[in-house]
């Protein structure tokens, strides 16, 4: 038997080795990777420069607590607040964790308790995150979920301004919903949702654990529609694979995150830390940022083109290198498919493929994705040829 609790669905695939874009299983299979790990792989795995960094940390010391000045702390914090046009940064090691110091922060600045998130949201599994969560399937069976957050329709402003209000501590928002099925929020929709923070007083936090650290092509994906937020949190792909955290405020916050009111004996710990300096200097550059945009507009219109007269296909939507393909194959079934071809890919939502190739994907291995997506679909479609 098992002695791990059976809290995920497992693959049938069991890793052995990988290397950029490439996972290979204890059978000696080779598989795409277009999941990143969830996300979190940027750089694909095992980049040099974030290996490096990691293995010189490892000779130095490994951790030693938050009593310490840390002066590596200092340059990551730096290197996200810069990216984030924001001034301060508390680490965690998590996405959940990130998002629980944000809704204290925001409670404590502001005094006050009612939080409005989206319908079809995904925020974390801790009680706090859970709770601002706007999909029931995750709370199920834990009971009363924490008071006060309000959940609406996303890209849906009539439905928030019935909500918001002078009670409003913050209104909480991802900018692309990835695991409630690749939906991006509509320019003139997010612009309003800050414009209603600014009125009514409330802070405007941006969950950006999935979408950013050049996700979408820009370090964060707010800054494709010239939004400022008062907090960010981050996470995945901060560290490529090594856990942490962040939640990125503005230096108006700074007094209620004072000494001794929140903390994590691991949060910014120095392994995490080294690997996420070494991460950011290699994606929040202008050159590598631009690569994204142009392969993901290459992956786009490649899928585009290979899947259009295809009827089960419902709809293809991307920022950047986030791509939703909905369609009316079973999800499951196509997914399991694509991995039998040789392809890994993630479900979002109900009937949305989800690709989160990693940044440094080439062509060539576009290319073979493509291939591999449009010939398992025709093998699914009831009228393509
Ligand atoms: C938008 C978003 N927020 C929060 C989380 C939770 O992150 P973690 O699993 O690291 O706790 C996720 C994870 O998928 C996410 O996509």
């Amino acid at each position: 038997m098992s002695h791990l609790f059976p809290t995920y669905s497992r693959w049938e695939i069991e890793p052995d080795f990988a290397e950029g874009s490439i996972i290979i299983d204890k059978d000696g299979k080779r598989y795409l990777d277009f999941t990143s790990g969830i996300g979190v792989c940027n750089l694909g795995h095992r980049p040099e420069a974030v290996h490096h960094a990691i293995i010189k940390q490892l000779n130095r010391f490994w951790h030693v607590s938050n009593l310490f000045i840390q002066e590596e702390q200092e340059v990551a914090a730096k290197l996200l607040a810069d990216a984030a046009e924001m001034e301060l940064v508390f680490f965690a090691n998590s996405g959940a964790e990130a998002n629980e110091a944000a809704i204290k922060l925001a409670r404590k600045a502001t005094g006050r308790t009612k939080i409005i998130t989206f319908h079809n949201s995904f925020h974390g599994r801790t009680f706090a995150a859970m709770s601002a969560t706007g999909q029931d399937k995750i709370k199920t069976g834990y009971g009363p979920m924490l008071e006060t957050f309000i959940y609406v329709p996303y890209n849906n402003i009539d439905a928030l301004k019935q909500e918001v209000n002078s009670e409003t501590a913050a209104i909480m928002i991802e900018i692309v919903q990835g695991e409630g099925g690749i939906h991006i929020g509509e320019r003139e929709f997010l612009s309003e949702v800050e414009q209603l923070c600014k009125d009514y007083g409330a802070l405007f936090i941006i969950d950006e654990i999935q979408t950013g650290i050049g996700r979408t092509g820009k370090p964060f994906a707010f800054q494709h529609f010239q939004l400022a937020p008062d907090i960010v949190t981050s996470a995945k792909g901060l560290g490529n694979g090594l856990p942490i955290g962040a939640v990125i405020g503005r230096k108006e916050l700074e007094s209620v995150f004072g000494p001794g009111s929140h903390g994590s004996t691991f949060g910014g710990n120095p392994l995490s830390i080294s690997a996420s300096i070494a991460t950011m200097e290699s994606i929040f550059c202008g050159e590598f940022l631009k690569q994204v945009e142009h392969k993901s507009q290459y992956l786009f219109d490649k899928l585009s083109n290979g899947l259009h007269l295809i009827p089960e296909i419902l709809e293809i939507r991307k920022l950047g290198m986030m791509i939703g393909i909905e369609t009316s194959i079973d999800l499951p079934t196509l997914l399991k498919k694509l991995r039998e071809m040789g392809l890994l890919a993630l479900p979002a939502g109900n009937n949305v493929v989800r690709l989160l190739p990693p940044l440094t994907v080439v062509t060539e291995e576009i290319d073979e994705a493509v291939n591999i997506i449009q010939e398992a679909v025709i093998h699914f479609s009831k009228t393509a040829v």
